[in-house]
């Protein structure tokens, strides 16, 4: 699929593409889930990615499917989860925002793109808050007002229409494998962030967002064009 054109939107998943906080939201998991004695890894993480806080514990408690646990239960562990989750956001600052993703913002502002977030966090305003970059969004959807996680298209329609742009003029951003079916399933241009072939539908995998440029074309220079530099399209999967 070609880049949208024209392209009028830009919009970002927050956790794993802006911050590293998809780490800590990996810490804080397996801590829980090591202290039910239940397997917990990286591999396991990737599952999780980009899925809601209450739908990362159904798969994590889901492993001991003889284990009966009740809503109250659950709250409960997912409660535990978000306090472990918040108190490792204390030392985040903007020094924590990943390599290229400033630029990037400034990037899609400059060539007059719309610019949203789409992230299913709860906690996504404090962290926005915390790199100092809420302003850069002209619309931040409210995670707390959606019906279904991703990869469930909502998140990514509900942020078009707020910006109203039609998504087959919208880029979607994404580190997560449910992130780059939501944005496919919205009718979305994907451009995914990580390791060639991890992200599988992408219509463009890069392993930063260095030398982002949401214009058709741009996207394509080398590696180690001086316009570019880190910056590097590999074959979707
Ligand atoms: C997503 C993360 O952005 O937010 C998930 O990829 C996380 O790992 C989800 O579970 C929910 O976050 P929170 O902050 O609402 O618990
Ligand atoms: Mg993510």
């Amino acid at each position: 699929m070609p880049r949208p054109d024209p392209c009028r939107a830009v919009i970002f998943d927050l956790d794993g593409v802006l911050t590293d906080t998809a780490h800590l939201h990996f810490l804080a998991w397996r801590a829980l889930a090591e202290s039910l004695g239940l397997p917990f890894d990286e591999a396991f993480n990737e599952r999780l990615k980009g899925v809601d806080r209450m739908g990362s514990l159904a798969l994590i408690l889901a492993q001991d499917p003889a284990r009966r646990w009740t809503e109250t239960e659950r709250l409960a562990l997912a409660t535990r989860k978000n306090a472990h989750y918040q108190r490792l956001l204390g030392g985040l600052g903007p020094g924590d925002l990943l390599p290229g993703a400033a630029e990037a913002l400034t990037t899609c502002r400059a060539a007059g793109k719309r610019i949203a977030l789409a992230s299913v966090s709860h906690n996504a305003p404090t962290v926005l808050q915390r790199l100092g970059i809420t302003d850069h969004f002209d619309h931040v959807v409210d995670a707390r007002t959606l019906h279904r996680s991703k990869p469930d298209p909502e998140i990514f329609l509900r942020a078009a229409a707020a910006l109203g742009v039609p998504p087959a003029e919208c880029i979607g951003v994404e580190d997560a494998q449910a992130g780059i079916d939501a944005i496919k399933a919205a009718g979305m241009y994907a451009v995914g962030l990580g390791r060639a072939g991890a992200l599988r539908g992408a219509d463009e995998v890069l392993a930063t967002l260095r030398g982002f440029e949401p214009s058709e074309g741009a996207h394509l220079a080398p590696a180690h064009s001086p316009s570019g530099p880190g910056m590097r399209k590999v074959a979707p999967a």
